[in-house]
């Protein structure tokens, strides 16, 4: 058996997935030279408890492609609401132009980590990889994790959600 083709186009596929809300991250690791590397990624989420996995998924395009495909460990940023930005900061230029001016530390697992109050932060050990259309899935175990009490970015439809928290 195999999938039919698409009874759709691709923008009406965006419109549909973009019905879909999502937090927002920035994905961090270090290069063989100890540089970092980094991109805002919104294909984060949960799979296991027990072990603790995450997922998310990063385009063959992608100019960390080569890093992410090679390195043992990495970390996830949860960005908070405020922090638009810098979403948008790791969505564009170059490596070297996105941590101008952004505070960096080391994870305990030796990675590169934004030094600044996120939403929630999770290293992670990858254990597995799988190639599925344009993009590479990634399974991340988590060693460590953290939180604040920041509210979460929120994104959908190709935007920002910038409503005022009611609660
Ligand atoms: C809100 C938002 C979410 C994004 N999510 C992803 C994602 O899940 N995977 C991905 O590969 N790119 C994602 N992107 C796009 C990358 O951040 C963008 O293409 C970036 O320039 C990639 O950089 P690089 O290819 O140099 O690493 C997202 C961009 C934005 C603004």
């Amino acid at each position: 058996m195999s999938a039919t083709s698409p009874s759709f186009d691709s923008p009406e596929f965006r419109r549909a997935l973009g019905r879909f809300a999502t937090g927002v991250t920035i994905v961090t690791s270090s290069k063989a030279d100890g540089s970092p590397v980094g991109l805002t990624v919104s294909s984060f989420n949960s799979v296991s408890l027990d072990p603790p996995l995450v997922v998310w998924s990063l385009s063959r395009g992608s100019s960390s492609l080569a890093t992410f495909e090679r390195c043992d460990r990495y970390v996830i940023q949860v960005l908070g609401a405020d922090q638009m930005l810098l979403a948008n900061k790791f969505a564009r230029g170059s490596h070297a132009e996105r941590f101008n001016g952004v505070p960096l530390t080391q994870a305990p697992n030796g990675t590169a980590r934004l030094d600044m109050r996120c939403a929630a932060w999770f290293e992670c050990f990858n254990r597995s990889r799988y190639d599925e259309g344009d993009h590479i899935v990634f399974v991340g175990q988590v060693e460590h994790c953290a939180h604040t009490e920041a509210l979460p970015l929120v994104y959908h439809a190709g935007g920002y959600d910038l409503t005022p928290n009611m609660s």
